[in-house]
């Protein structure tokens, strides 16, 4: 599996690169945003995106996001972005939504004029297999289903249930009676692995980047499922590396090391 880091913080980037097991690296508006607000920097944001795509390193992708909601206009942000920042360590993928808003279908439209010239996609904001087969189809280089948020959205109309809520005439009843609300998706590992298992069906270049990741658990849940990416906040690799008993070994081997004279091997 390889491993993005999800994050805009440049002090992350080159601590994550550092440990050296890390392909690449996502971005997006609110991202930015927590770097830009964080991070003390003297330089402009145009600066400090050529530093985070040098900071990874040659072909390996870094995403960065568009702004607008019309095709026309992510289309055009999407080449300034990729124009002005490409040649630095070839590794630009540009960051679509598979939609903006309802009846407005400007995300697929920008996917598919993007990956006609040649410009990789990452289509974000996937929530449903559905969403990332239309994106293939178009010619996502990645599709990233957002897991954590849609944990976030099963719990949110769980709690709905509980609450009480009224039905609509055309909404689907699942024919076990379970899981009403859920669309068929019981997790977000659960979105992940649906949405690889649908394009395993195809020819597809597309990989599956498993996104809107929270905890180490759910890091080991999508490997688990054989996604070929999954794009991990810092704190979550941070978490992944550490157990109490493995604190505890170092310690005593380090004190039995000291009472055994080992150092004198080293010299
Ligand atoms: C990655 O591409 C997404 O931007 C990111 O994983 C979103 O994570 P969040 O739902 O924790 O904000």
């Amino acid at each position: 599996m390889k491993i993005f880091v999800d994050t805009a913080k440049l002090s992350e980037i080159k601590e994550a690169m550092s440990w050296g097991i890390v392909d690449g690296v996502t971005t997006n508006p609110s991202l930015i945003r927590q770097a830009v607000e964080e991070e003390k920097r003297n330089m402009s944001l145009e600066e400090y995106v050529a530093e985070i795509l040098r900071s990874v390193g040659e072909g390996k992708p870094v995403s960065l996001e568009v702004m607008s909601l019309k095709a026309e206009d992510m289309v055009d942000e999407a080449k300034i972005l990729y124009e002005k920042f490409n040649d630095i360590a070839h590794n630009v993928v540009i960051k679509i939504p598979i939609n903006t808003y309802a009846g407005y279908y400007e995300g697929l439209k920008a996917i598919k004029t993007l990956s006609e010239i040649g410009i990789p996609v990452n289509c974000t904001l996937v929530m449903t297999p559905e969403q990332a087969l239309l994106a293939a189809k178009a010619g996502a280089r990645y599709v990233s289903p957002f897991a954590g948020r849609i944990d976030d959205y099963i719990r949110e109309s769980k709690l709905r249930m509980i609450r009480g809520k009224d039905f609509q005439k055309g909404d689907y009843y699942p024919w076990d009676g379970k899981g009403v609300d859920d669309n068929g998706i019981r997790s977000g590992a659960d979105l992940v692995e649906k949405t690889v298992m649908l394009l395993e069906n195809y020819e597809y270049e597309t990989e599956v980047i498993a996104s809107s990741i929270r905890n180490p658990r759910q890091v080991r849940e999508v490997a688990m499922i054989g996604v070929h990416i999954a794009t991990i906040p810092f704190q979550v690799l941070e978490q992944m590396l550490l157990h109490p008993k493995t604190e505890e070994g170092v310690k005593k081997f380090s004190e039995d090391a000291e009472k055994a004279g080992y150092r004198e091997l080293f010299e």
